[in-house]
């Protein structure tokens, strides 16, 4: 492998002025952060710990190996939503490491109106359960929720992708062998009962964990019934009684231990064996990549200066670097694991399209996984390009990236725009973990392009009724498409509502795909099954 050069001058001012604007994005990106960690209100957080229960987070800390990475995904998940009333949407998700098992943690943040559930929420642990299905990981859920947030029960309850779906995969994922273990440290009421009964060891904690399908207040209005929560419910009805649950706690440290213990009884995993070398620091510092991130798309970024800056040794060995040039694809590693990537260098073509659709073949035949650098307005257009069948070429990529059966990690560190956000491993090709950078943007096509679109259209219209359009509304109608794209396209409009699995720093991004990676093994690599390829 060849070690790569930077072209860059680092004391270079355009360098050092992106640098210093970027390190104001990433004092908000991380403010933001920290508003989410610190939970609910001031209120809920002290009536929770004065109840001498454990924080969300505190929670996940005792309940992985010490001194191992939690992957938290999606924490600002419904932000700007909601009048910011939920907070990461209530709930944390990740992937931690138990007793050496890779295991995807499901932990409700009750300091959040009780740990309810909204859209996010439910899109947030539907994810984090499918990162489980994909990546044949066990789950621990972490139950401390009210269940539904009543007042938005139509956007949350009835369809497929709603809150049934919780208990659905839970079916899907038992049939598939994976582990999962409940432990019920607050409430877990109405369908939310389920979550225990579901999976295959339940934790109760006494006098604090409550599971039922009516609680007191439904069962009086029902039947006239009076009853308290802990005889209806309790630690001790669902260990004696029921067996709803199987494990007695005493508190949520005591519940955390039996978990843990419990998984000392789960085998350990034969995962998929690649080719590992010993991990190798890049020769670039990581911190550079603040000076490189794109804040002007409009400017185009080498990804081959990102990829010195995350892979061993900064070194790369180059597919077809002179074919198809705005398309980078390589081989390298990345804590020792081997990996191919692709990263944008400008709009794809048809050669850089068939090049792409070329390198996913052979990284599929080699069984090497893929980690796609997103920084892509789009394809190119004009008569010359579709009549050499672009859209032809086009598919072939997005035939090979959707059929693959090999790990795919996408990353978005520039824009992701229309096809091009398609042909680069999208959410909708299902890469095991996609993330965005800060500066990241996304949407069907960029804002001034769907200004002009639109301003061309309405123009059209207008002389098409006999109206001479006035310059006035033509200008007001691209300056609201100006805005609309700029508030939409944000990655913390993409993060809020769960379209990517969290916005990382870019310094950390080595870090990420490697704990990605590893965990991506705990599933077979098979071979590919094409389908149709258009010549
Ligand atoms: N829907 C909407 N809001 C709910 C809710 C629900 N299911 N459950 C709780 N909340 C809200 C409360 O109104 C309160 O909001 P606020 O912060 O704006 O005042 C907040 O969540 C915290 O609830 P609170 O009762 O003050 O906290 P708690 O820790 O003492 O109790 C619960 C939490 C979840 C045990 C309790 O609120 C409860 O039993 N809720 C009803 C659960 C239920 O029957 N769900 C059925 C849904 S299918």
């Amino acid at each position: 492998m060849y070690q790569l050069k930077t072209n860059l001058n680092t004391s270079d001012t355009e360098f050092l002025q992106n640098r210093k604007k970027y390190e104001k994005l990433r004092e908000d990106f991380h403010a933001r952060l920290d508003r989410v960690m610190a939970g609910g209100s001031a209120k809920a957080v002290k009536k929770h710990k004065d109840r001498n229960k454990l924080l969300a987070r505190e929670r996940v800390d005792l309940l992985v190996d010490p001194n191992t990475p939690f992957l938290e995904l999606s924490t600002l998940a419904a932000n700007g939503q909601y009048e910011d009333k939920f907070l990461g949407a209530g709930i944390v998700t990740g992937i931690g490491v138990i007793h050496g098992h890779e295991t995807v943690i499901i932990a409700n943040d009750a300091t959040v109106k009780g740990g309810t559930y909204i859209r996010e929420t439910i899109r947030k642990h539907v994810r984090a359960q499918e990162i489980a299905l994909q990546n044949q990981l066990p789950v621990v859920y972490l139950v401390d929720s009210g269940g539904v947030f009543l007042p938005e029960q139509s956007r949350v309850f009835p369809d497929k992708e709603d809150f049934g779906r919780l208990f659905y995969n839970q079916a899907r994922m038992s049939a598939m062998g994976l582990h999962q273990i409940a432990i019920v440290m607050g409430s877990c009421t109405a369908g939310g009962a389920y979550v225990p009964a579901m999976s295959d060891e339940a934790i109760i904690v006494r006098n604090q964990g409550t599971i039922f399908i009516g609680g007191p207040p439904l069962v009086k209005a029902a039947t006239g019934e009076e009853v308290s929560k802990e005889e209806l419910g309790g630690a001790e009805v669902h260990t004696s009684v029921s067996g709803v649950a199987d494990h007695i706690a005493e508190s949520d440290e005591h519940a955390l231990e039996i978990c843990r213990n419990l998984f000392e009884s789960i085998p350990a995993k034969e995962k998929y064996k690649l080719e590992k070398k010993s991990a190798e620091a890049p020769l670039y510092p990581a911190e550079e990549l603040y000076g490189i991130a794109p804040l002007d798309l409009k400017k185009s970024v080498d990804p081959k200066e990102i990829i010195m800056r995350i892979v061993d040794g900064s070194k790369f060995h180059e597919f077809k670097r002179n074919y198809g040039t705005t398309l980078v694809t390589g081989f390298a590693h990345i804590m020792g694991y081997p990996v191919g990537i692709i990263g944008n260098y400008g709009v794809f073509n048809s050669e850089s399209a068939m090049k792409g659709a070329h390198f996913v073949e052979l990284c599929q035949s080699r069984k090497i996984p893929l980690v796609f650098l997103q920084n892509i307005s789009g394809f190119v257009v004009g008569k010359k390009y579709e009549h050499e069948g672009l859209a032809k070429h086009g598919a072939k990529l997005i035939h090979a990236i959707a059929n693959a059966n090999i790990p795919k990690f996408t990353v978005i560190f520039g824009g992701s725009f229309g096809a091009g956000n398609y042909a680069m491993a999208g959410r909708a090709y299902d890469p095991n973990l996609l993330f965005m950078w800060p500066n990241a943007k996304i949407s069907v096509m960029g804002g001034e392009q769907a200004a002009s679109v639109l301003t061309t259209v309405k123009i059209q219209q207008m002389k098409a009724e006999g109206k001479q359009p006035e310059e006035a509304d033509i200008e007001k109608i691209r300056n609201e498409i100006l805005s609309q794209y700029e508030y939409e396209g944000s990655a913390y409009y993409s993060t809020s509502r769960i379209w990517d699995d969290g916005i990382i720093d870019p310094a950390e991004t080595r870090n990420v795909l490697a704990i990605g990676i590893s965990m991506a093994l705990n599933k077979p690599m098979e071979d590919m099954k094409n389908g149709v390829f258009r010549m």
